[in-house]
């Protein structure tokens, strides 16, 4: 077959081709064209099939104008065919049916025990107070009596901040640095509870996380004595805990208090036996707390001779996963929906 014969053919095909496109509307009338265009019988074959007359030296010409043609009718038809699978997926939607619920939202595990925490002792009298999660090293170790250079500031791992000018910024270790805020700016009778995110400059593990949240505890007045912190700690933890637990208070240190104790409770799961929740000990630690170290009171311009009052501190991830048997605190901020749909 001559070369100019061949591309008369590609331009007949070429025109029809387009005229039946015309007529595709459907999976069926693509089916139709299928037949006819790109099966073995099919017009595109067939000029194919007329490339082996075409003399020699014209072949290669010949070939890429067939492969032209070819790969643009195969290209359209897959395009209709993409568009007929994807309308037949619209077409299977069901649209009398009922919408899917929407997933209901609800309140994190570590939000649910600072809410109870702000509500038990709400309705002791105490109030919400806030500060600053960027501290100056003032609010967060010297007016609570850390001495400079002194190990008690190694109790906790800071992170620093770079400033251009300032050298004494940090975010918070502990929320007692709202403590000091409030004593500065009011006077006694205070009462109050400070929660808030802290940080600390450590390895996070099962145990422990550089970012979680604790609640500070203040009570100043005149006459504050060890019998009212024991006793509000007590009435706190007796309702927080839904249990008849016993409590001791086990001296300690903190250099923001003195005498400082740390407390703890029978454990609510083993009722002291001992078991894995209280590594079989029987004893859980629910706090921190002391009397206001006399150096602090001064530091913020509470007369110690005139004021006392005592503090707590407690780490409201632990108090979460004591609750709820959860032993490894990162469960709680990977996001995951099955370990938090279950609170
Ligand atoms: N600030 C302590 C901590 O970071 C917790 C604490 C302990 C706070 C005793 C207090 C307290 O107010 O009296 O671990």
């Amino acid at each position: 077959m001559e070369f100019a014969q061949l591309l008369e053919q590609i331009e007949n095909v070429r025109h029809e081709v387009e005229l039946d496109f015309a007529t595709v509307s459907d999976a069926a009338s693509l089916e139709r064209f299928r037949l006819k265009h790109l099966v073995r019988k099919g017009s595109v074959q067939f000029l194919i099939e007329q490339l082996r007359s075409v003399p020699k030296a014209e072949k290669p010409a010949a070939g890429k104008a067939v492969n032209e043609l070819r790969s643009w009718v195969e290209s359209a038809f897959r395009d209709f065919q993409q568009q007929f699978t994807r309308s037949q997926h619209v077409t299977l939607v069901d649209v009398t049916l009922p919408p899917r619920p929407p997933g209901a939202g609800r309140v994190h595990p570590v939000t649910q025990t600072l809410d109870r925490i702000v509500d038990i002792f709400g309705s002791l009298g105490f109030v919400v107070a806030q500060g600053p999660d960027v501290e100056d090293d003032a609010h967060n170790f010297g007016k609570l009596n850390f001495p400079a250079d002194h190990p008690a500031r190694d109790m906790q791992d800071t992170f620093f901040i770079n400033h251009a000018e300032r050298d004494d910024l940090l975010l918070r270790t502990h929320t007692s640095s709202v403590q000091v805020r409030v004593m500065e700016s009011t006077s006694p009778p205070i009462r109050c509870i400070m929660p808030g995110r802290v940080y600390r400059n450590e390895e996070v593990s099962a145990r422990s996380l550089a970012e979680f949240h604790m609640v500070e505890g203040l009570y100043i007045d005149r006459g504050v004595s060890v019998a009212d912190l024991k006793g509000t700690i007590t009435a706190f933890a007796r309702r927080f805990y839904n249990a008849d637990s016993k409590f001791r208070f086990r001296t300690s240190f903190f250099p923001f208090t003195e005498p400082s104790a740390e407390v703890d409770m029978t454990c609510f799961i083993c009722k002291g036996a001992g078991c894995r929740v209280c590594k079989h000990s029987g004893w859980l630690e629910i706090c921190g707390c002391g009397m206001v170290h006399p150096n602090v009171l001064s530091a913020c311009g509470i007369d110690p001779e005139e004021y006392s009052g005592f503090a707590f501190g407690l780490g409201v991830e632990r108090v979460t996963m004591m609750l709820n048997g959860i032993d490894d605190a990162r469960l709680l901020y990977e996001n995951d929906l099955r370990v938090l749909k279950q609170f």
